[in-house]
């Protein structure tokens, strides 16, 4: 887990003047809305006996305990002893973590870390989330695997033709080679644009949507945020259609990986595809779901050795860097649990001192 970010954690709609549980980054939350509609995010367990708060209920914009009754404001202070005599004092520890929160996109972000609110890494940028034209649906799937795995299998291109063969793969099963394609990468965040050419052995939606009459190929845009966060934004060869699929890996703890999506589209923008986008995402999501939660280590290896790579492989090796800068920097609560070292391997670590060599350039530029 990996401190100093905002985590998009439950659906805007879900969070109401009811108290919700919410478990994360292998901590208790308790979040609520207030009266004038602010979310509050505090952690849920009361320093008196322990109680979860989260079967409390909210009063005066407080949260009540529901053991012993203890009243704390959003700010995390008890300023209520129902038991006490008048005069008694309020001991000093009887208060609640609180947590920063915003409201975008249709999700509750919370910041979870100790950097100062202006050295805080950003929100992701969705734009088109607001933009008139544009339809979004959401979704989820859980899935028993450390979220660096699922990420890495978000933005992972060269897996489509074998695990999606028979959907959304299905154009380019007899042709997997990438193309080489270069990283741009930003300060938290880095993406790549691949190009499918679609067979005609490609099937259904995706032989209606990808007209093979346009010489223009589908582009495939795929983006990560640090550390949880994958983008992939479809452009299809058919006058502006788009779809884009943003999903929050929600980390729930080293095991267990909850990813809340959106997918927004530019086309068919009636209520009536609703149903329809929300399907193909999660049966897409259920091909990955054996075969990523197969993986071992169920983490990401701390070091590029760990595994072997293939320039397929750059924008997860991308990834994997910015995810060792956020350990060097103490921001992390992982071990290394490397099984294996491929240091010897000599076409690995050929290909590696390029990459290395390549990512600098690109940071630099
Ligand atoms: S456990 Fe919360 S008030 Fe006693
Ligand atoms: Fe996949």
């Amino acid at each position: 887990m990996l401190k100093n970010f905002w985590y998009a954690c439950e659906l805007s709609s879900a969070i109401t003047s009811k108290p919700k549980h919410l478990t994360m980054l292998n901590q208790e939350f308790v979040l609520y809305r207030n009266s004038q509609g602010q979310v509050f995010a505090l952690s849920d367990r009361c320093p008196h006996r322990g109680a979860s708060l989260s079967n409390g209920w909210v009063e005066d914009g407080c949260i009540r305990c529901p053991y012993h009754g203890w009243k704390y404001q959003a700010d995390g202070s008890c300023i209520e002893i129902p038991a006490n005599q008048p005069g008694v004092p309020i001991p000093k520890k009887a208060r609640l973590n609180t947590y920063p929160v915003q409201e975008k996109y249709g999700f509750i972000w919370l910041f979870w870390g100790d950097l100062p609110e202006k050295e805080r890494p950003p929100i992701p940028l969705l734009p088109e989330f607001d933009t008139p034209g544009w339809r979004a649906v959401y979704g989820e799937l859980q899935w028993n695997t450390h979220y660096t795995r699922v990420l890495e299998n978000a933005i992972d291109i060269s897996h489509v033709p074998f695990i999606h063969r028979n959907s959304i793969g299905s154009g380019i099963a007899d042709q997997p080679s990438i193309e080489e394609y270069d990283v741009r990468v930003g300060e938290w965040s880095a993406s790549a644009t691949v190009t499918a050419n679609q067979s005609n052995k490609t099937r259904g939606f995706w032989k209606t949507i990808l007209n093979r009459q346009e010489s223009r190929p589908l582009r495939v845009t795929l983006s990560f945020y640090m550390p949880s966060i994958s983008r992939l934004e479809f452009d299809f060869p058919i006058g502006h259609f788009k779809i884009i699929l943003f999903i929050a890996h929600i980390p729930i703890d080293a095991n267990t990986t909850l990813s809340k999506w959106i997918v927004l589209r530019n086309f068919i923008t009636l209520p009536f595809a609703d149903r329809d986008a929300r399907k193909r995402a999660l049966k897409t999501m259920l091909e990955d779901k054996p075969i990523i939660e197969s993986q071992i280590p169920k983490v990401v290896p701390n070091h590029l050795t760990g595994e072997l790579h293939v320039p397929s492989d750059n924008l997860s090796i991308v990834y994997r860097k910015f995810r060792k800068k956020c350990l060097d920097m103490g921001w992390g609560e992982e071990s290394d649990v490397n099984v294996v070292d491929y240091t010897d391997d000599q076409i690995s670590t050929d290909f590696l001192y390029q990459q290395i060599q390549e990512i600098a350039r690109l940071g630099n530029s």
